[in-house]
């Protein structure tokens, strides 16, 4: 072949093949994009990220660019006056570091053809530092606005529809249904992961170890265990203590939300990764936003780290004190005198 010609099929095949990767890798995202928003129908999210108008990140003087976050909204009242901080620290507080490893992704999910055009070329994007300040607006209703309220909802009427439940795989290993313990009228809801072993066995949240040390942060905050609300994201235990999986935490989320919707508490404190990043909807690690403000369906939400956390990393108990008085100061609450 003569070698112009030669040339020519050679940068033909070249460009065959340029756009053979490019179709490629364009189909690699979509599929990402796809599972997104397979797992976003897994939550139940379909309506609400249909609804929703784009992002609109409202940058602060970071020095980071922000990680594009969905749904909650800080509020400013971060602003408001925190409780003298480590003069007051109880012991069990005063000597905290993210805990365990984020769920699956649950975060935006593009709805028109521009919009799945602008989250691939996100995607393409290589990842920038996140920032510790995360300011979302949110333009439509929250996620969880979306789940339906239920009228004249109550806490009997919600363990009631729970039932024996066999909703999802959890079931089978379970011995006790953990629904939530406390006051129903408390204006504080701590929320947990899912139970463990000891809390499987008595049927209510946080009474292993990791749930001595809550029992002590409450009352370090001048509170009794009673006087709150404890709930966690599932409701059954997760096999050998692992992650609840995001079919688990879609089946279960909505008798968690129609909780939180009658109890209307003022304050919601999500302990841990687990319950932060499915309230918050974000795959965010919890050291970016922990201490922060967020509105949630009529409530504040601030995340602090797990107290099981707390007991393999008693340093990281500082930064959790830091958020519970936070707590405290929106609640206005005097810590425990000793
Ligand atoms: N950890 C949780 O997240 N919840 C519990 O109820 C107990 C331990």
């Amino acid at each position: 072949m003569d070698p112009a010609k030669r040339a020519s099929v050679g940068a033909r095949s070249d460009v065959r093949e340029d756009a053979r990767r490019d179709a490629s890798s364009d189909s690699q995202l979509e599929d990402q994009v796809k599972d997104w928003l397979r797992y976003g129908e897994d939550l139940g999210l379909g309506p609400y990220y249909r609804d929703r108008a784009p992002l609109q990140v409202i940058a602060e003087a970071t020095t980071a660019p922000l990680e594009p976050r969905d749904v909650a909204t800080p509020s400013n009242i971060s602003a408001a006056a925190p409780v003298a901080a480590s003069a007051t620290a109880p012991a069990v507080m005063a000597a905290v570091a993210p805990g365990r490893a984020p769920a699956a992704p649950i975060n935006v999910a593009p709805s028109s053809a521009s919009q799945k055009a602008a989250t691939m070329a996100a995607m393409k994007t290589p990842p920038v530092a996140p920032s510790s300040t995360i300011l979302p607006a949110a333009a439509a209703p929250s996620l969880f606005e979306a789940i339906d309220r239920v009228a004249g909802d109550s806490l009997p009427r919600i363990r009631e529809d729970i039932g024996d439940c066999t909703r999802c795989k959890l079931h089978k290993g379970r011995t006790n249904i953990v629904f939530g313990v406390g006051n129903p009228k408390a204006e504080l809801v701590f929320v947990g992961e899912g139970p463990g072993h000891d809390e499987d066995l008595k049927g209510e949240p946080f009474v292993g170890r990791a749930g001595k040390l809550l029992t002590q942060m409450i009352e370090a905050m001048g509170l009794r265990r009673e006087d709150v609300y404890i709930a966690n994201v599932v409701k059954c235990r997760p096999p050998e203590n692992r992650l609840p999986e995001k079919d688990e935490i879609s089946t279960c989320l909505p008798f968690l939300m129609r909780q939180l919707d009658v109890i209307k508490p003022k304050v919601i404190c999500c302990l841990g990764s687990c319950s932060s990043q499915t309230l918050l909807q974000t795959t965010q690690g919890i050291s970016k936003f922990r201490g922060e403000w967020f509105d949630f369906r009529g409530a504040k939400l601030i995340a602090t780290y797990h107290p099981a956390y707390l007991l393999r990393n008693p340093p990281a108990k500082s930064e959790v004190w830091k958020d519970l008085q936070k707590v405290m100061a929106v609640l206005g609450l005097q810590p425990k005198k000793r």
